[in-house]
């Protein structure tokens, strides 16, 4: 990428629901270390709209978006439960259009998703599966602190079916 990038980054809100799934839908096809597949993104635009109103007014979901100018070109979000014994544990999504990749943008997503668990004062554990094979990613998540628990066999299934090792990783969020 050659040209300056407009980068600005803030939650979603509603009005980003088809934008959103524009983006989404390109990345799903653009890289093969999601679980996300064409159902996730062959939904509505209104049922997009409702699932983000109801990301932006819960107390301990997020979702942030980062944008080149007015297009959406990467994003993180933090999924969590409201039942009381789980409510405090955000499972983290990140994702990022190929031809944005490898220009800081991951590190810059993930350290505003971590400030936000931190500040929300109900999050305390960050948690994440990502594929063995995602080295990119894993470097990415232990820059921030993240650590492997555990190695899961069989985690998930590659392009030919398959099996694939998808480490399970956590960050323990402690208010500063
Ligand atoms: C994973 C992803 C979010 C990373 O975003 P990014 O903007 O490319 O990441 P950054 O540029 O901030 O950082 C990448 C880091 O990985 C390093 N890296 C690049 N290739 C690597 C590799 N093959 N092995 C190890 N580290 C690698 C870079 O040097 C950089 O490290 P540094 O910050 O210490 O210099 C992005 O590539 C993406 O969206 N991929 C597809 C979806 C995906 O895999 N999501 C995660 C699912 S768990």
């Amino acid at each position: 990428m050659s040209e300056e990038i407009n980068l600005i980054i803030r939650q979603a809100i509603p009005d980003d629901a088809e934008n959103l799934l524009y983006t989404l839908n390109q990345i799903r096809q653009e890289t093969d270390f999601l679980t996300m597949d064409e159902n996730d993104v062959n939904i509505s635009i209104e049922f997009q709209r409702h699932q983000l109103e109801n990301i932006y007014e819960s107390e301990n979901n997020v979702l942030i978006l980062a944008f080149d100018g007015e297009k959406i070109i990467g994003s993180i979000s933090v999924h969590a439960n409201s039942q009381h014994r789980i409510k405090h544990i955000g499972e983290i999504g990140i994702s990022i259009l190929k031809e944005y990749w490898g220009l800081g943008l991951g590190s810059i997503l993930l350290e505003e998703a971590i400030y936000w668990a931190k500040e929300s004062g109900i999050i305390r554990r960050l948690e994440l599966t990502v594929q063995k094979r995602n080295q990119k990613a894993i470097h990415l998540y232990e820059k921030f602190g993240f650590q492997t628990e555990t190695i899961m066999q069989r985690g998930a299934v590659d392009e030919q079916d398959n099996f694939l090792d998808v480490h399970l990783m956590s960050l323990l969020i402690d208010p500063e």
